[in-house]
């Protein structure tokens, strides 16, 4: 198992340029399932759960050429509908086969994902809209077995807006006769990104992004195969948080390019709050060098347009250095707070009361030897070490490759000193 050597402290300069947006590229992948012919994508994100994904596609039938800088998935090969346990329980993102399998062959079989690290993530709300649409589901040994004669349109009110969820139900609807609204649905960018890549295939997808989302089904018989492909995925807000959040640990100026201002925005308000200063262009954003510390705020987690729980590890780590008291409540996930021991053993003053973390700035952090847990509080160790005196060792870093391609390249291109050993 790799492990990642960073020694500190660090300054940082440049710029760097996210990739396609993870959480945007795993609903698309699965929404390939729903329109039987090749459909090409350029730049996937080298990501491990991307790779896994497209694992996925291909024990389903799909027919894949290429690599991720140039993805050919044909999808009329396509015929298995079951999603085996030993694909999906190394991840949760598997569960968003289940729409377009049952919208297109009227059945599925996929495994239920099980917890992670972060918390039980159950499939309530998928399970709960899908019946609504007239799927006939029932849990057997683990899996999620669904059939329907054919899915119909419906009014559905999701009791959370979930993101997985919500993505399952709009692409269950493609193929559903009539029309379906999603209330209470989530508005992440991710959510309006698949919605786009649906329309240009002749779906008819209106308000993704907002709270309520129309789709108008349409009958499989009819579809025409449409030589639309090479879609362009919207960068990774997180990713672009997390590479701004490493400038500012670091108090350099550094250009994040590649991604949407307004997809975090509520991140560039928090840590605008703390005192850090951005210049914005259409495709990027600036942090300027300063000397003083940020200073302490309060953040909760809430769903889209809020501050996101996947941001959420990233700045408690810089909170830790940041000047007098600071608190993150987690409202999203019931075990997210798995960094702060680590955190702490660098000498962060993090302390936990339940879904609160009270967090006293302190000046220095030592190096140590870290562990990884999810991916998130991963980069919240990579965070830390930039900034600790000595060399950091960060263990199980095959956490951080699920979601951040080329992450010890895009540091070291910024003047981090990182390495990536075996072991
Ligand atoms: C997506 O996960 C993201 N993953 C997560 O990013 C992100 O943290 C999460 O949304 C919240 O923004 C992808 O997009 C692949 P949810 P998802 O359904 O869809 C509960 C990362 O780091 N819930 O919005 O699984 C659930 O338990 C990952 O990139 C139910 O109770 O998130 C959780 O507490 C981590 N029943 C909350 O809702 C359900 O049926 C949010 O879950 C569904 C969800």
């Amino acid at each position: 198992m790799d492990k990642l050597v960073i020694t500190g402290p660090n300054t940082l300069s440049g710029e760097v340029r996210v990739s396609a947006s993870k959480n945007a590229t795993l609903p698309i992948l699965a929404a390939s399932i729903l329109f039987p012919q090749k459909i090409v994508f350029n730049h996937l994100p080298k990501l491990s759960d991307i790779k896994f994904f497209l694992e996925i596609l291909k024990s389903l039938g799909a027919e894949l050429q290429g690599d991720l800088e140039r993805q050919v998935i044909e999808s009329q090969t396509i015929t298995h509908t079951v999603a085996d346990y030993d694909l999906v329980r190394k991840m949760r993102a598997s569960i968003l086969v289940l729409g377009p399998l049952l919208s297109r062959f009227k059945k599925a079989k996929v495994s239920l994902p099980g917890g992670c690290a972060i918390g039980s993530r159950p499939v309530d709300i998928h399970l709960t809209g899908l019946e609504q649409m007239g799927a006939e589901i029932s849990i057997e040994k683990g899996y999620v077995v669904a059939t329907t004669q054919g899915l119909k349109g419906a009014e559905i009110s999701l009791a959370f807006p979930s993101v997985g969820a919500t993505e399952n139900l709009m692409m269950a609807a493609v193929w559903a006769k009539g029309k379906t609204v999603i209330k209470n649905a989530a508005r992440e960018p991710e959510i309006e990104d698949l919605a786009n890549f649906l329309n240009q295939f002749g779906t008819t997808i209106e308000g993704a992004g907002s709270e309520t989302i129309v789709i108008e089904g349409r009958e499989i018989e009819d579809y025409q195969k449409s030589d639309k492909s090479d879609y362009q995925i919207i960068g990774d807000r997180i990713e672009a948080s997390t590479y701004l959040i490493a400038a500012l640990m670091t108090k350099s100026k550094v250009r994040v390019s590649g991604v949407n201002p307004k997809h975090l925005r509520s991140v560039l308000d928090l840590l605008r709050e703390m005192g850090a200063k951005f210049s914005e262009g259409e495709d990027y954003i600036e942090t300027e060098r300063f000397s003083h510390n940020l200073k302490g705020v309060e953040v909760e987690t809430a769903p889209y347009p809020g501050f996101p729980t996947d941001v959420q590890a990233q700045v408690m780590t810089l909170m830790g250095i940041s000047q007098g008291n600071s608190l993150v409540s987690e409202h999203i996930f019931e075990n997210r707070f798995m960094h702060v021991p680590e955190l702490v053993r660098m000498g962060m003053d993090i302390r936990l009361e339940g879904k609160k973390a009270y967090i006293k700035g302190v000046e220095h952090l030592s190096c140590a030897p870290v562990m990884c847990t999810d991916l998130r509080a991963s980069a919240a160790l990579v965070l830390a070490a930039l900034v600790a005196e000595g060399e950091s060792h960060i263990n199980r870093i095959y956490h951080l490759d699920r979601g951040y391609e080329n992450l010890e390249q895009k540091l070291h291109q910024l003047g981090a000193k990182v390495k990536r050993v075996k072991a």
